[in-house]
């Protein structure tokens, strides 16, 4: 029989400084009520100039392997979810299994922008299920503030960064992912993307003054659309695992914004007692949100040993899934952590601040070479 992917360890890690609704409101025009009314959003993380995307997953695997009571070389994979690589290649993935010493494992980065993570989760499950892995780690983990325009009051207010981390061990028992429903649609790509950097546009003078390695979103669309396709994945994903919504414990689904979690609850029908929520503290970390709701719903006594729980997101792509999970017997760490984030001197407004002033100073130096630049390429061809 084929064996069963058991979660056996979690572990998460968001950087010590908070940027609040307030303090976003003296870089843009927004306010607490305008932010917090739309989104549910009161405030998020910020990376501070030491931490990024693989240092923040590096930090939420070893806490996950320590509640396993597993070593890194045990690992035979590792998946990186994340629309904020640290480069286009070599993958994150690498960076992570090179830092926390998984000498044996493969390691690739999945890009599934918000869904990534629970893409990831089925792809681990379906490896450990073929036998072809006994032990895997899957990881969400961004750090959007780096990508996002802190002057598009549109975008800025949404995002945050953060990692979360799951291990994944083969097991007899019937538990891990039941049924999953991966979706896609890139007719819709526009709607939510950063154009530049990529083989498209590569980063030229042009690309950065038209802004086009940040961030952009079509909000109004983006927001009808997660709500339709969390709706109907939600459905399908319990009717695929052979149960009704009463069997489902509890809903963790990706954490953008409230106003689209209550209107999925609300169109399905399921209690918002049975949601887990906390968009409120860390705003969207795409890849990252789904595993760090799940690891503070497991601090938190929300997840019972052989509860079945329901994960559903959307995201850029787009993309979107819902998988049904049942939890196995332990709920609790086997092992301890001793980590401790480094301190960090500085305010979140101080560090998106400091994001903003380096901008800015970079466009200034820049403007007479790209206006000398200009001149050549529209003057006569020699
Ligand atoms: N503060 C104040 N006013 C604002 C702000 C702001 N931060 N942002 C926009 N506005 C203004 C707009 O300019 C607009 O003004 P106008 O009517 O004068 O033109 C007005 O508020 C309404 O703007 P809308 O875009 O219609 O606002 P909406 O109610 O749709 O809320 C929001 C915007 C919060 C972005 C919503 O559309 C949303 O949440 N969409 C989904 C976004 C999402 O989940 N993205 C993540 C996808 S996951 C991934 O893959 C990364």
């Amino acid at each position: 029989m084929s064996p069963y992917a058991h979660i056996t360890g979690w572990g998460m890690a968001v950087p010590e400084r908070v940027l609040t609704n307030a303090e976003l409101s003296l870089m843009v025009e927004t306010s607490d009520e305008w932010i917090f009314s739309r989104t549910g959003i009161r405030e998020r993380h910020i990376a501070d100039p030491e931490q990024t995307t693989a240092s923040l997953a590096v930090e939420a695997s070893l806490e996950a392997l320590r509640i396993a009571r597993l070593k890194p070389a045990d690992l035979d994979l590792i998946i990186v979810a994340t629309s904020s690589p640290e480069h286009i290649f070599p993958a994150t993935a690498c960076l992570v299994q090179d830092r926390i010493g998984a000498t044996k494992a493969g390691a690739f980065d999945l890009l599934a922008a918000c869904s990534g993570f629970i893409y990831g989760l089925n792809m681990a499950t379906q490896a450990i299920s073929s036998g072809s892995v006994h032990t895997a780690l899957v990881i969400g983990a961004e750090t959007l503030s780096r990508l996002v325009d802190w002057k598009d009051r549109n975008t800025c207010i949404l995002f945050g960064d953060g990692a979360g981390a799951f291990v994944l061990q083969a097991a007899e028992e019937r538990a891990g992912v039941l049924s999953a429903v991966m979706r896609s649609d890139g007719s819709g790509s526009d709607l939510l993307t950063l154009p530049g950097g990529g083989s498209r546009f590569p980063t030229t003078i042009d690309t950065v003054t038209q802004g086009l390695h940040y961030v952009q979103m079509n909000g109004r669309e983006v927001f009808r659309f997660a709500t339709r396709v969390m709706s109907q994945s939600t459905q399908e994903a319990v009717a695929k695992a052979g149960l009704r919504l009463e069997d489902i414990q509890l809903v963790i689904p990706h954490q953008a914004n409230q106003r689209i979690i209550d209107a999925v609850g609300k169109r399905v029908g399921i209690d918002p007692a049975r949601v887990f929520v906390n968009v409120h503290r860390y705003g969207n970390m795409s890849a990252a949100t789904v595993p760090v709701a799940l690891v503070e719903a497991l601090e938190e006594g929300r997840v019972k040993p052989g509860a079945t729980l329901l994960l559903p997101a959307f995201g850029a792509g787009l993309s979107w899934c819902a998988h049904v999970v049942r939890w196995g017997e332990r709920t609790t760490p086997l092992g301890t952590s001793d980590l401790e984030l480094p301190p960090c001197e500085r305010t979140g407004l101080e560090l998106v601040n400091d994001l903003r002033a380096r901008r800015a100073l970079y466009h200034q130096a820049a403007a007479p070479f790209i206006e000398a630049a200009r001149h050549l390429l529209d003057g006569p061809a020699a």
